[in-house]
């Protein structure tokens, strides 16, 4: 499969097992925006099911996902409000899925900003790069890579984990990463499923649920957050009912 999807200039990046298909942004063959990590980390064979798992999910959910996700995954819109993006500035989601995020955040930053979007699943991207094609959207790239160990090789202003963060496998070096790219002043939000407290005797059920859809949400996240940005820096915030948590990190300004 090669990607040389464009349209009205969009520029729809892609890499699959460590190798990069289309043009690079920089222009040439490309190779240069993505470090080789993709496939499993042989240290990590557990990481390594899990996220061959959730990449089979997806193939055959990644068509039916936008009508039958909108009713669980609250709290979106919010995050997207909580990366206070300007115009002009450079995002970044990962776990972008079928890229209804990226669409905001490219209304966000206009023409003069960029986005980016890093999944693992092929057919969710697939999805994803349909929308910006038929919308003709410019400055969007898409990756295909673990989201556990990426290098994108430029700071980033905002970077956001919708929903995605509780199905990584390697989460914590994920955040860790997430924090080397954000530029001074640079926002992380991450939204996901919370501690469901206000759920009552649905809550297990929810949680078993949620774990054969690959999604571990009981991680010790605003800990792990706390530890790579700093307690001061962190801000959390539950939904209704436990539903689901908002957290926003800042890196400090120069
Ligand atoms: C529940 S979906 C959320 C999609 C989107 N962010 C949204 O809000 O609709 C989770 C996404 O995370 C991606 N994902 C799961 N594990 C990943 C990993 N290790 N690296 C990159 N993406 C991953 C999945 O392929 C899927 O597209």
């Amino acid at each position: 499969m090669r990607d040389d999807a464009s349209l009205a200039g969009a520029k729809l990046h892609y890499h699959a097992l460590g190798v990069e298909w289309g043009p690079s942004p920089q222009g040439g063959k490309g190779g240069s925006l993505m470090s080789r990590s993709f496939s499993s980390d042989p240290q990590q064979p557990a990481d390594a099911t899990s996220l061959a798992a959730s990449r089979l999910l997806y193939r055959w959910q990644a068509p039916v996902y936008d009508q039958t996700r909108w009713f669980f995954l609250r709290g979106r819109s919010a995050a997207v409000r909580m990366l206070e993006l300007q115009a002009g500035e450079h995002a970044l989601e990962v776990g972008c899925g079928t890229g209804s995020n990226l669409l905001a955040l490219r209304r966000l930053v206009g023409d003069a900003g960029t986005v980016q979007g890093l999944d693992s699943s092929p057919h969710m991207l697939a999805q994803a790069r349909g929308k910006l094609v038929r919308r003709g959207l410019a400055n969007v790239e898409l990756h295909e890579g673990d989201a556990g160990h990426f290098d994108l090789g430029r700071p980033l202003d905002a970077i956001l984990y919708s929903y995605s963060l509780s199905m990584i496998p390697a989460w914590r070096t994920s955040l860790a990463a997430a924090r080397r790219h954000l530029a001074p002043g640079g926002r992380l939000v991450i939204v996901d499923f919370g501690d469901l407290r206000g759920c009552g005797i649905v809550r297990r059920l929810l949680l078993r649920w949620l774990r054969a859809h690959h999604v571990e949400s009981q991680r010790p996240y605003a800990e792990a957050l706390g530890e790579i940005f700093g307690t001061t820096a962190v801000e959390t915030r539950q939904g209704t009912a436990g539903w689901y948590f908002l957290a926003r990190c800042r890196t400090p300004r120069r």
